[in-house]
């Protein structure tokens, strides 16, 4: 049992009626490759989600863009002569990962795995609110607590002890929406946009549902009304 309780965020995407904000997520995936992806993968995503309703929804060419001025080239290949190659990403690319494999993550990190954050938002409880609590919860360790060289108080991970040097600051990324600048609002951005990561399709699942809900509201008065009209004549 956690000897702590996560900060809790209002997110715009909570709520039956929730929706992701936008602006939010778009500025959510630059934190995510300026801070994150040197580190962390987000496998499952290719770049072209990132123009899919009920994302960030950039446009077509942003998309472009994004791909080819991602940090890193995708593997492709083999070649004519057999050998892989690099080549700036397209829109079908999954985003290249940081390291080739488990343990070459590990050997970069003090022996610490960086786990991969496609559903890191649907795996781990509390979600959005753990990954934001986490972002903003590096503090100094209490006095009686030695922490190991490469391990960090966190006060919202498991054990208060964190293979992860605190990756946000103030002023750390620009954003052109006038949005603050600020370690807290980073970590919003990047816990929303990693929401969008673990449910593309939280937006379309809501309106399904109030769409059936209304459904069936029409359904269960017209039933009633046809009811009460082939039994009018009945004792
Ligand atoms: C762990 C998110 C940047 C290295 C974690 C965890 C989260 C996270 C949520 C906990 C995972 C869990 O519960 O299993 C992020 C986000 C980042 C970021 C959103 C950007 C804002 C970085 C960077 C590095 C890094 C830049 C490398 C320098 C690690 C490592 C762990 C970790 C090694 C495992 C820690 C342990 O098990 O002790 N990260 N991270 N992260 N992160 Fe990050």
């Amino acid at each position: 049992e956690a000897d702590f309780e996560l900060k809790n965020v209002d997110f715009s995407f909570e709520g039956p009626f929730g929706t992701f904000d936008r602006g939010q997520l778009q500025r959510g995936y630059k934190v995510y490759v300026e801070s994150c992806a040197g580190c962390h993968g987000i496998d499952y995503l290719a770049f072209r989600n990132l123009g899919e309703p009920g994302g960030p929804e950039f446009s077509e060419d942003v998309v472009s863009v994004l791909a080819e001025e991602f940090p890193r080239q995708v593997t492709d290949g083999p070649d004519e002569t057999g050998e892989m190659f690099e080549r700036p990403g397209t829109p079908p690319d999954r985003l290249p990962p940081p390291f080739p494999n488990e343990a070459a993550a590990r050997a970069a990190n003090g022996g610490a795995y960086p786990p991969d954050l496609s559903v890191i938002a649907k795996a781990r409880a509390g979600g959005p609110d753990y990954i934001y609590s986490i972002l903003t919860g590096y503090e100094e360790p209490p006095a009686d607590v030695e922490m190991r060289p490469g391990q960090y108080y966190n006060a919202y991970f498991p054990g208060h002890a964190i293979g992860m040097p605190p990756p946000l600051d103030d002023g750390l990324v620009s954003f052109d929406d006038g949005a603050p600048e600020t370690l807290d609002q980073y970590a919003k951005d990047v816990s929303a946009f990693l929401m969008w990561t673990a449910e593309p399709k939280l937006e379309a699942r809501r309106r399904l549902g109030f769409e059936v809900m209304v459904f069936l509201i029409i359904f269960a008065g017209m039933m009633y009304f046809s009811y009460k009209k082939l039994w009018r004549d009945v004792e």
